[in-house]
């Protein structure tokens, strides 16, 4: 229902008075400008309002109020919440964050939309199906890669996680590339090889750059730190830094895969260290529509969850 809506939304913006009267109350614990800006612009063509605060603006924030008041307060003012708050992973404690959003779930009256938390990116997800339906039609029997790729920072594994868990539920053959170190929390990828039972797809884990490319349909490129050394900078950097330059999707790779293969990144993106210009710009690249479909799906979400 989300994804067909955001389809005529997409064929279709004009502004609507759909949540009129109604406000969206978006706290930010890291900076952003897709989620920030979709679901702002998102709820405006609904003709409801967005607010949005910096967490250390909010005494939720500064830790000088619970969880449980500040959404038991906000649920009184706006007719949704959303969170974004992910963690710098060399000082927090592995789904630290996630147990935040959690309590705060527990006891807000209106829903939670989680925009971005250090184990799921649900909304980038959803909207990375949607990009993928819009592109490839039929599903079955595609190829969709997963690949790691060196950054100079750890990044939490919040997209990798959604995106397996999103993807091998649409019967698509899931490929989890990356190298020795960089594995997935070992529930995540139980629940994706049970996904891909159920929708008919697969999903398989390798190591090798060239067996990972080959013949790929979906090329979605990202990169995340090492759960192994989760907290401990220094011996993470020694696995992650033997990588760069190798674990970089350029064109090369990209020749591995189908010819109308699309490449797909989340944004932000490091250019010419995640990914090559040549790649970015190049013609199997679909960043940009799928940084616009994030407007279009935000608008079918906070719909469903906010009316
Ligand atoms: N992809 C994504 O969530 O982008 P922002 O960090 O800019 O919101």
């Amino acid at each position: 229902m989300v994804l067909q809506k955001a389809k005529e939304y997409k064929k279709n913006r004009k502004p609507t008075e759909e949540l009129k009267g109604k406000t969206f109350v978006m706290i930010f614990f890291n900076p952003s400008t897709r989620t920030r800006n979709s679901f702002a612009i998102a709820m405006i063509e609904l003709g409801g309002f967005p607010l949005f605060f910096e967490a250390e603006k909010t005494w939720l924030g500064q830790q000088s109020e619970s969880p449980k008041d500040t959404a038991k307060v906000l649920s009184r003012y706006a007719a949704g919440i959303g969170i974004r708050i992910f963690p710098n992973i060399t000082k927090w404690k592995y789904g630290a964050s996630n147990q935040l959003l959690q309590e705060i779930a527990k006891w807000s009256d209106v829903p939670l939309i989680n925009l971005e938390d250090d184990l799921y990116h649900p909304c980038q997800a959803l909207t990375d199906i949607f990009t993928i339906r819009e592109k490839k039609k039929k599903l079955e029997g595609k190829k969709f890669l997963l690949s790691w790729a060196y950054h100079p920072k750890p990044l939490p594994v919040s997209v990798p996680n959604s995106t397996v868990l999103t993807m091998t539920r649409f019967g698509l053959d899931v490929t989890l590339l990356h190298p020795k170190g960089f594995e997935l929390d070992s529930k995540i990828l139980t629940m994706a090889k049970e996904n891909a039972k159920e929708s008919g797809g697969s999903f398989e884990i390798v190591n090798s750059l060239e067996e990972g490319y080959q013949d790929a349909d979906i090329v979605y490129v990202k990169s995340w730190g090492s759960l192994k050394y989760y907290g401990s900078f220094k011996e993470e950097k020694q696995l992650r830094v033997p990588y760069r330059k190798i674990w970089i999707c350029d064109e090369n790779k990209m020749e591995l895969t189908k010819k109308d293969s699309i490449f797909m990144h989340c944004l932000p993106i490091r250019r010419n260290i995640v990914a090559t210009d040549g790649v970015i710009d190049g013609s199997h690249s679909v960043v940009y529509d799928q940084a616009e479909n994030r407007l279009h799906v935000q608008k079918a979400i906070l719909l469903k969850l906010l009316k």
